[in-house]
């Protein structure tokens, strides 16, 4: 494994004034996670998984405490060079999947790229047909959002996400509106894109979800209470093969 860490966080807070009262989302946060390692985040309702997502993705700024991405500072960076590293750098994928309705796939996935002027009109074709080739949607290229399943609307955010080929993937709750099949068939994918030297940030309620990422990070209350390698990391997609075929 790359010794660098590609994200390191120092004593992270964030607090949120609303009102008379201020929020403490975080309080303290600190570790590192290097290229190429699967993470899962996981705590209850309101323990800061959000927030830390946000401030990992640059959508966000700590009230204090150091993040380095890549070795740069983050707090340092303009905010139109904080724009351009977060969307050369990290891909998101959100529970909502946040797909502009009554577009087309390769539309959605284009989106990243027109921000990126070195690319041309073809050449963001392209790459969106590429991307959703990647996550198996080949067949729906033209399909509109509201004329695809949860399932395929997450693949197609999966692929809107990859198509900068960035160096981390974020995820919030990717799979917390899915069934249980399709669900393992999105963790059959980010296990790929694990294998094909992705560093991925998984934000989940589900602990189940643990068993298929190598490092789990567990917050309460804006702690970290808990840091575990995964020795044993489990085949999502011998989980999904031993599923019964019935579909719920
Ligand atoms: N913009 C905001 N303004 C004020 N308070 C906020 C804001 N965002 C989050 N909080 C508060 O910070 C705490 C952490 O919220 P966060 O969304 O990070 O939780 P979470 O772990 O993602 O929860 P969930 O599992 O429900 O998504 C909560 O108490 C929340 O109310
Ligand atoms: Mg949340």
């Amino acid at each position: 494994m790359n010794k660098e860490p590609i994200i390191e966080l120092n004593n992270i807070k964030r607090e949120f004034i609303v009102g008379e009262e201020t929020v403490h989302a975080l309080r303290g946060v600190s570790f590192s996670i290097y290229e190429g390692e699967f993470v899962t985040i996981m705590g209850t309702s309101g323990s800061g998984k959000s927030t830390l997502l946000n401030l990992l993705g640059c959508l966000d700024t700590p009230t204090s405490g150091e993040y380095l991405l890549d070795g740069v500072k983050v707090r340092d960076m303009e905010k139109a060079e904080r724009a351009v590293l977060r969307n050369r750098k990290i891909g998101f994928v959100f529970q909502s999947y946040n797909l502009l309705p009554k577009t087309t796939a390769i539309e959605n996935v284009e989106l990243p790229l027109m921000y990126n002027p070195g690319v041309s009109a073809a050449k963001r074709k392209e790459k969106a047909i590429q991307a959703l080739i990647k996550v198996g949607l080949g067949d729906r290229l033209q399909h509109k959002s509201n004329q695809m399943s949860g399932g395929q609307m997450q693949r197609v955010a999966i692929a809107r996400a990859l198509v900068n080929d960035p160096v981390i993937i974020l995820a919030d709750e990717a799979t917390g509106n899915l069934d249980t099949r399709t669900s393992f068939e999105i963790l059959v994918l980010f296990q790929e894109l694990h294998k094909a030297g992705r560093t991925i940030i998984f934000v989940t309620h589900n602990p189940e979800i643990a068993q298929f990422c190598s490092r789990n990070i567990i917050l309460r209350d804006g702690h970290v209470v808990e840091d575990r390698i995964n020795e044993k990391v489990l085949s999502a997609k011998e989980a999904l093969d031993a599923l019964p075929i019935e579909k719920e």
